[in-house]
């Protein structure tokens, strides 16, 4: 299966992609820089360029053909503008134009309280807002959708263990650990038309995935 992964470069979307590497599948790497393609091309994907902020046209292009998109990207700078521009407008202009290139699925890396920014912190409440407001475009589109909604990011070793549900409380979880949701979620039919939290747990992520119900 051919799948996108917006925000490949990343800490966690490069996890993204040397998982789907390893399975197999035929993994175009977006990347905003063409240079940040090289270790991706390494890993056996196919760089091509995806900028949120850009064009959106060339993201039509870019996701013809693909039968999955994941979008992993997320603003570097958490000035309220920078953060609107990739994780809300850019999120929702990345939606379209999965629409558009005949994208059957759309896995949406989150955040957790993106579902209820008043509860989560004070201080990342513009960055929650923006996820949430193009949460609801994806949870309102065509697409088969997924949101993926994780506590603080760690750059621990994965466990291959989580803990998921509706909404949990505040938490963490490893990078590595929450691209594997991403991936499972891809086998798991229950994740479909679903957002849900992560943090690091005990259960082995498919059985985690599987009683979603
Ligand atoms: N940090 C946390 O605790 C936390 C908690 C919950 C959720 N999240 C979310 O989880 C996601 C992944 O986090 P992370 O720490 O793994 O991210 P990261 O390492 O900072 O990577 C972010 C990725 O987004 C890309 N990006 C930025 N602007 C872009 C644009 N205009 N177009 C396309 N790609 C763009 C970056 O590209 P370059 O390599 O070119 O910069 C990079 O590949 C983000 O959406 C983040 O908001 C983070």
């Amino acid at each position: 299966m051919r799948i996108t992964v917006v925000g490949a470069s990343g800490r966690t979307g490069s996890h993204v992609v040397r998982l789907l590497c390893r399975q197999g599948h035929e993994v175009v790497a977006g990347v905003r820089a063409r240079r940040r393609g090289d270790e991706l091309a390494e890993l056996g994907a196919r760089p091509v360029v995806v900028d949120l902020a850009a064009d959106p046209e060339h993201m039509v292009d870019a996701f013809a053909g693909s039968t999955v998109v994941i979008n992993t990207a997320g603003a570097g700078d958490p000035d309220p503008a920078a953060v609107n521009l990739v994780d809300r407008d850019g999120s929702i202009a990345a939606i379209r134009a999965a629409e558009r290139a005949g994208v059957q699925r759309f896995v949406q890396l989150s955040a957790q309280f993106a579902d209820a920014p008043d509860q989560g912190d004070r201080l990342v409440r513009s960055f929650l807002m923006a996820k949430q407001v193009s949460d609801t475009v994806l949870g309102r589109s065509s697409l088969v959708w997924t949101v993926v909604r994780p506590g603080t990011l760690t750059d621990e070793a994965p466990t291959g263990r989580v803990k998921i549900g509706g909404h949990l409380e505040s938490g963490s979880v490893p990078r590595a650990d929450v691209a594997a949701v991403l991936v499972a979620a891809l086998d798991e039919p229950l994740t479909e038309y679903r957002g849900f939290d992560v943090h690091g747990g005990d259960v082995p992520i498919p059985a985690a995935l599987a009683a979603l119900g």
